[in-house]
């Protein structure tokens, strides 16, 4: 791939539409949408490149921006306009397990041609998205993802909410996508990394600020499997909610804010520039590819303020249940194994010929017929996850928000609540959450060809 093909024409990222939900104060209950997945054409590298053949909602890359309030009843009809099954997977979002869109284990596949509906309560406020659960490497691959954002009942005072949906797409030299889905090189190494980035959309480019304004920046991450590490330059970002989920506001531990796969991370930022100011973003997730990412310009207009906005910026948690610590709590080892450069469990070639190269104590996805987990309604479950491949793994787990305890034995302070963890080569994790939502609930590394080659299993809460 050429490196034009990162630069782009001059776009100024605008934040996507809201479909639905109302700004006010009177407000009604959301209607009914609908989700049609189909292929659809978008210009997604812009300048002189050609349009780029792709998989969307809706007819847009990302798909539209689903906001609600909390509190409120999402209801959407999932219409499939492809040639091939799909689900809709609302991800990091605590609902009923029908509603979960994971199938042959939540429900029946949509066929092309037909409908279902989604319905359930947004109990937690945050940063969410959605996206298949069917072929997942290809269908999210080929671009099925949006924002699921659900606004608190008190919102937090800014001056702008802004979402950037981050995605990465592997193109030929003609802008469209290469379909070497399911490659093998790609599900035992690192997953689908691609060779362009795009922010909402498009390349990452120019995006217009004003001097004194007070940002909410949601970033999602809905790569198959690339991560990002977003280094703000001069500005100052606090974190304030990981996957959704409230923290105490503080700065990124070494000053770029790390986005794996399918995290989300919710940053208050304050435009402390001079009008006419510009600020280079960066990624420089990948040691020695590091590359620009957005510009930020300042507008000529005045400052909207001259010293920070003096509001609170942290966050209300969530109704989360609190895990219970003590003997009553079930304790399960989960260790990862396979990939490329790593040790494998006794009899693991048996597996290699239907595509299965990772192991989840000692089997893959498709060599498993009993969850790996089986745990009573209410019960607390502690996972010591164990990482005994050469390559990093964001883990997800559906239906739950569950506490990072401790990593590598040491005690995590911050303690804060994800849905998807990013575990590092060698290293162990332990994570706690109370299994009170009963269902068959998926556990898996949300590195979509890395899940579809065998890292994945099943929760089952009874
Ligand atoms: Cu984003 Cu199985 O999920
Ligand atoms: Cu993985």
């Amino acid at each position: 791939m050429s490196r034009r093909i990162f630069l782009g024409t001059t776009t100024a990222a605008l934040a996507m539409p809201a479909i639905a939900g109302l700004v006010g104060t009177a407000r009604a209950e959301p209607r009914k949408m609908t989700l049609t997945a189909a292929p659809t054409t978008v210009s997604l590298v812009g300048g002189e490149w050609p349009d780029t053949a792709t998989w969307a909602y809706n007819g847009t890359v990302p798909g539209p921006e689903i906001r609600v309030r909390q509190g409120d009843t999402v209801r959407v009809v999932a219409r499939n306009n492809l040639a091939e099954p799909t689900t809709v997977h609302w991800h990091g979002i605590r609902l009923p397990n029908a509603m979960d869109g994971v199938p042959g284990v939540t429900q029946d596949a949509i066929p092309p041609g037909e409908e279902f509906l989604y319905e359930f309560e947004a109990i937690d406020a945050g940063s969410f998205w959605y996206h298949p659960h069917f072929n997942s490497p290809e269908q999210q691959g080929r671009g099925l993802a949006g924002a699921l954002i659900v606004e608190e009942a008190e919102p937090l005072a800014v001056d702008r909410d802004v979402t950037w949906v981050l995605d990465d797409w592997l193109l030929r030299e003609t802008a469209q996508i290469d379909d070497s889905f399911g490659h093998r090189g790609q599900m035992s190494h690192g997953g689908r990394i691609g060779n362009t980035v795009t922010v909402n959309g498009r390349i990452p480019d120019v995006f217009g600020v004003r001097a004194g304004e007070r940002i909410r920046l949601r970033l999602i991450n809905v790569a198959n499997a690339r991560s990002f590490s977003i280094d703000f330059g001069d500005l100052k970002p606090q974190i304030i909610a990981l996957d959704g989920q409230p923290v105490r506001p503080h700065a990124p531990s070494d000053g770029s804010v790390v986005v794996a796969a399918a995290q989300r991370v919710d940053l208050v930022i304050d435009m402390e520039g001079k009008p006419g100011d510009v600020v280079q973003l960066t990624d420089g997730y990948y040691r020695g590819r590091t590359y620009e990412f957005h510009k930020l310009v300042y507008e000529a207009t005045p400052p909207l303020r001259e010293s920070p906005l003096d509001a609170p910026i942290t966050l209300a948690a969530n109704p989360l249940p609190e895990p219970v610590l003590d003997d009553s709590a079930m304790r399960q080892r989960i260790v990862l194994e396979g990939g490329a450069m790593g040790r494998f469990p006794a009899g693991a070639e048996r597996f290699f010929e239907q595509g299965q190269f990772w192991f989840v104590n000692g089997l893959p996805d498709k060599g498993r017929k009993e969850p790996l987990i089986e745990i009573a309604k209410g019960r607390t479950c502690v996972i010591e996850l164990v990482n005994q491949t050469s390559w990093e793994h964001p883990m997800h787990l559906h239906g739950f928000a569950f506490r990072v305890l401790t990593r590598d034995g040491v005690p995590n302070m911050r303690k804060e609540w994800l849905d998807t963890v990013l575990i590092r080569p060698r290293q162990s994790i332990e994570i706690a959450f109370v299994a009170d939502s009963p269902g068959d609930w998926l556990f898996h590394c949300h590195i979509l060809e890395h899940m579809a080659a065998g890292m994945s299993g099943l929760v089952r809460v009874a």
